[in-house]
């Protein structure tokens, strides 16, 4: 691989100094693969991450097995990650934390009480719980009206607060639905709204399917703040199917989002697959945020040198462009 190069920093009006990554390839990148990567390798990819500066690095999910077999090994893994989750990682806002601290919080994704007992027993710190904007999407992903999925989280949510966990609410479907089309913003904000009445420290607005467009971010983000949802308390998950992903991350930014959703490499989808993309890579959003002077904590050689590793063990490329770019060989 050649050294990996950098972007010229050329800071512009109106952003954030610094970014908050929460990297997801480990949880929604794998969960989207065909074959189930092996306990071990995923445990290493994990570290590798950490070490490449990530310092909110998403593990697994405590779901049903036979939904996302993929992620059946959570009890296995978990506990593998225990040293890198004791470092302790108060601000992951404030300057050099990532880099002074070395810390690293490790989010599992918890649908129910039975997955918040498995994710509590093994010393689980944060938590998310995932919702959807439309009916159909609830049905498919949680069996599950909308409204019966906020009423399994409203426990979940409760006792995670009172044993001190961190709680986020991911919201799918913010933007379009396969099934049911563009989704009306009002209808997003009600469950927004609710997720944060449940007692949610964050929101995570899930582009599912990748269709939104950056004036629609806008709007979505304008109508949350009308509704009482400051900006702080919103992160973005972009899922990068029409090429917007970063054209969006960037209209989040300028709206004042700090927080930013991303999979190293690209993962998530199968490029056999028609139409199954991934998230926003983590470096392609590392390349534009350094670019632009935003502080990141992340060394990106490092990190593509992880996802060329982590590329290696699928079998396939990264998809992502800039780690393309930067791991071509003469
Ligand atoms: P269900 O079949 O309705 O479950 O599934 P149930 O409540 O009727 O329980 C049936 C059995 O499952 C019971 O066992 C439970 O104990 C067991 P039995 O008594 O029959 O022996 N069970 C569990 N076992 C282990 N762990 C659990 C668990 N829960 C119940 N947590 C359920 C409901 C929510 C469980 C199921 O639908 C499920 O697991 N769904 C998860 C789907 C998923 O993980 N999707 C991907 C994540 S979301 C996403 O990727 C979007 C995101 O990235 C944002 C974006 O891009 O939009 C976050
Ligand atoms: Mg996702």
């Amino acid at each position: 691989m050649t050294a990996p190069g950098l972007p010229m920093a050329v800071p512009a009006e109106g952003l954030p100094p610094r970014v908050r990554i929460h990297e997801v390839g480990a949880r929604d990148g794998l969960q989207n693969e065909k074959g189930v990567v092996p306990t071990e390798v995923k445990a290493e990819f994990i570290r590798r991450l950490a070490d490449a500066g990530l310092t909110t690095i998403e593990a697994t999910s405590f779901v049903h097995p036979k939904w996302v077999p993929q992620l059946a090994d959570a009890e296995a893994l978990f506990p593998q990650l225990a040293d890198l989750a004791e470092r302790a990682a108060p601000d992951v806002h404030a300057p050099g934390a990532h880099r002074a601290s070395g810390g690293v919080h490790l989010p599992v994704l918890v649908p129910n009480e039975r997955g918040l007992d498995r994710a509590l027993s093994l010393g689980a710190r944060r938590i998310a719980v995932f919702g959807s904007a439309t009916e159909s999407f609830a049905k498919a992903n949680l069996n599950r009206t909308v409204d019966e999925s906020l009423a399994m989280f409203e426990p979940v949510v409760a006792r995670a607060k009172d044993a001190g966990v961190h709680v986020r609410g991911y919201l799918s479907m913010c933007f379009g639905d396969p099934w049911e089309g563009p989704v009306p913003v009002d209808r997003v904000v009600r469950v927004c709204r609710a997720l944060l009445d449940l007692g949610c420290d964050e929101l995570s607005l899930g582009d599912t399917i990748g269709v939104a467009t950056p004036g629609h971010v806008r709007s979505l983000l304008s109508a949350l703040n009308e509704a009482g949802v400051a900006t702080p308390r919103i992160g973005v998950h972009f899922h990068d199917t029409y090429g917007q992903a970063l054209s969006n991350t960037l209209a989040a930014l300028q709206h004042g989002v700090t927080t930013v959703d991303a999979s190293a490499g690209g993962l998530g989808g199968c490029p056999y697959a028609k139409s199954a993309t991934g998230n926003l890579a983590t470096e392609d959003l590392v390349w534009m945020l350094h670019g632009l002077g935003i502080e990141t904590g992340v060394d990106l050689g490092r990190l593509i040198a992880t996802s060329v590793w982590m590329a290696e063990r699928l079998g396939r490329p990264s998809p992502s462009r800039t780690v393309r770019a930067l791991s071509h060989k003469e």
